[in-house]
């Protein structure tokens, strides 16, 4: 059924109602129109096309998703421009003490240098202590309770040790004391609870002692509350984002973090797991600190948590500086930590590696279905993947011949070994680029292998995406949606930073990576416009795409090229039927826009709006103005099989209604 209003009035209509200036008085037969074939399927869209990508970058985890408040926990983070575990970093005196690394009698080899407080001047009216400032402050919110534990040991017995968080003036929040101390290590566990007071991280966590003598202290830890109320487990706020991208599944751990620079820093799993004062820690080729608290079994939990799949990446024998290993004797020892891997995520209990999971407390095996071997060896300088890739899929596949495996180069590049999927990246690096990837799979043979885009962004801004990189990665997203017979998932990187302190070339800075999806500090997160645009999208994911064309879109020029400015999918979804269209408009005016839907009885009069827009292409969101570019939902009328509405400037539309 047409609208009642003939499409030359409503169009008048339309523009008149429009506030943005100067819609010209095109011809009606002019506008942009796209024509759906709604009674045809162009393609089935992946389940699992919408996911999510992880890594060690910009203090994702620790100082990030990883609940742990307190930085350098067990002293082994690095100081100085070379690198070195001299100091206890990111720890400080207070009252006088003396605070040194001490490797005698340690808690155990894999946390093998404790904290030394010298506090030979402490008296009742004068204590001695250490403070940690955490990761760019420490969170203290009213009405909580935080969870501090540590290990220590001391010269004398006894020695109650006040435990506290405190404020910017040195006020204390909220404290408790433990008594017990001996001359062997043994472990404390406090409740912190604040009361009401004005949220903030300007605060310090310490540890003070009113008895003079030494004390040794190793894995000072500090939880807030978390998601699920793990223990050891991930920041609520973060979780809660996440949750709301409604992820498919989880690709971990890496990323550079899975490779390393070097094979000692590579993410060798088995040192992750296990309890967590076992864990050594390991350096990462972002040049800071993991004490790996966040190990293989919490990567597992958080895809529990959210009910996400895991991506499982291996370590696959060459770490980013090009050293390799490429024979199959030396590549053994890394195939066979591959297989257990894979056994301790999805083994049962009656296997090795299922029987240590079930010992670390997840007796239940996790459903496994996707393995990539690597990361992004499209960069590997020795040549070496072909072989590599061979060996690990054969060795995979002998045991595990359910699993997919996922290769990080094209499979032309693996000619020996034809992979089951390709994991492709696609960081465009402007807005003008990604506006060539658009198409990238239109043509893509339907034979070749099917496609994970395991990290994609659009780089424009600094340091957080702008609202123009969300335009050019809804309009990217068109054409992974148009093609999601061949891509299978997709997932935009990297997805957390930290924004504390960015900039500078310090070793202390909080971002590696500029453009990432979701930005925080100690307190408080905020999605970008990016982020926003990957929720729009899949929340709205159909389960078929519609085949439809288009007249007359308008194009406009960037570097020297011409492009369209609007661009468009539609799906729909088996069960209610329901058509999604989604619209990106670039130009910086109002667009209008006929829609016809052939094929079809008839669609409902309403339907649901979701639009991101800004009259500032260059708008971010940021700590200060978290919610400046953010999506709003509206109830519309007027659909039909053949409607017309206009598009704001700079805007991403979803258009949703049922169909029949
Ligand atoms: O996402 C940041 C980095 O980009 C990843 O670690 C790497 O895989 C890619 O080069």
């Amino acid at each position: 059924m047409k609208n009642s209003l003939s499409l030359p009035a409503m169009m008048l209509a339309v523009l008149a109602a429009c506030a943005a200036p100067a819609a010209t008085a095109e011809n009606a037969t002019d506008i942009p129109t796209i024509s759906v074939a709604a009674d045809q399927v162009k393609a089935r869209i992946s389940p699992i096309l919408y996911g999510l990508m992880t890594e060690e970058i910009n203090y994702a985890l620790e100082g990030g998703l990883y609940g742990e408040l307190l930085r350098n926990r067990s002293f082994k983070g690095e100081g100085g421009f070379t690198y070195v575990n001299e100091d206890p970093v990111y720890w400080s005196a207070l009252g006088g003490g003396i605070i040194s690394l001490d490797s005698q009698q340690p808690l155990n080899n894999a946390l093998n240098q404790s904290l030394l407080l010298d506090a030979a001047s402490a008296s009742d009216s004068h204590p001695v202590g250490v403070a940690n400032a955490g990761y760019w402050g420490i969170p203290a919110t009213a009405h909580t309770s935080y969870t501090a534990s540590f290990y220590a040991r001391s010269d004398k017995v006894g020695g109650p040790i006040m435990v506290a968080l405190t404020n910017s003036t040195g006020a204390v929040i909220t404290s408790a004391t433990v008594t017990g101390v001996s001359d062997t290590w043994k472990k404390f566990d406090v409740k912190l609870t604040t009361g009401a007071l004005t949220a903030s991280k300007d605060n310090l966590f310490t540890l003070t002692t009113t008895q003079p003598g030494k004390l040794w202290l190793q894995q000072v830890s500090l939880f807030g509350p978390t998601y699920n109320d793990r223990a050891n487990g991930n920041r609520r706020d973060l979780m809660k984002m996440l949750a709301d991208l409604k992820p498919a599944f989880l690709r971990f751990p890496g990323g550079n973090y899975l490779e390393g620079e070097t094979f000692g820093q590579r993410f060798d799993w088995k040192k992750t797991v296990g309890a967590t004062e076992t864990r050594p820690g390991h350096r990462s080729p972002w040049n800071y600190w993991s004490s790996d608290g966040l190990g293989l079994l919490e990567y597992l939990q958080w895809c529990e948590d959210l009910k996400m799949e895991p991506v499982l990446a291996v370590f696959a024998g060459y770490a980013l500086n090009g050293e390799h290993v490429s024979s199959p004797e030396e590549l053994a020892p890394y195939i066979q930590d591959a297989l257990d891997e894979i056994e301790y995520v999805s083994g049962d209990v009656t296997t090795k590696w299922g029987a240590e999971r079930a010992k670390d407390g997840h007796a239940a095996p996790f459903a496994l279905r996707y393995v990539e071997v690597g990361n992004e060896d499209t960069f590997d300088r020795s040549g070496s993947y072909d072989k590599r890739f061979s060996a690990f899929y054969k060795a995979i596949k002998d045991k595990y011949p359910q699993l997919q495996l996922i290769s990080t180069m094209s499979a032309d590049s693996t000619p020996s070994q034809r992979p089951d999927m390709v994991d492709e990246h696609t960081y465009a690096w402007g807005e003008a680029q990604m506006y060539d990837h658009i198409n990238d799979y239109d043509n893509r043979p339907r034979t070749a292998p099917k496609v994970f885009v395991g990290e994609w962004a659009t780089h424009d801004g600094w340091p957080m995406p702008t609202m123009k990189a969300a335009l050019a990665d809804a309009a990217y997203l068109t054409g992974l949606e148009r093609n999601s017979d061949v891509v299978l998932m997709s997932a935009y990187a990297p997805l957390l930073a930290n924004v504390s302190q960015v900039g500078g070339k310090s070793r202390d800075t909080s971002m590696q990576w500029a453009i990432n999806l979701i930005g925080y500090d100690a307190l408080t997160s905020f999605g970008t416009p990016s982020y926003y645009v990957q929720k729009m999208f899949s929340e709205t994911k159909g389960d078929v795409v519609l085949p439809s064309t288009g007249a007359n879109i308008p194009q406009w020029t960037i570097n020297d090229k011409t492009v369209p400015s609007l661009y468009w999918v539609v799906t729909r979804k088996d069960d209610n039927r329901h058509i999604q269209i989604k619209l990106v408009n670039r130009a910086a005016k109002p667009q209008p826009l006929h829609v016809v839907l052939s094929g079809l009885k008839s669609v409902a009069s309403k339907g649901t709006l979701t639009e991101l827009r800004t009259d500032d292409p260059d708008a971010v969101n940021s700590i200060d103005a978290p919610n400046r570019v953010v999506p709003r939902t509206e109830t519309i009328s007027g659909l039909s099989r053949d409607f017309t509405r206009v598009l704001p400037a700079y805007s991403v539309t979803v258009i949703d209604f049922a169909s029949h």
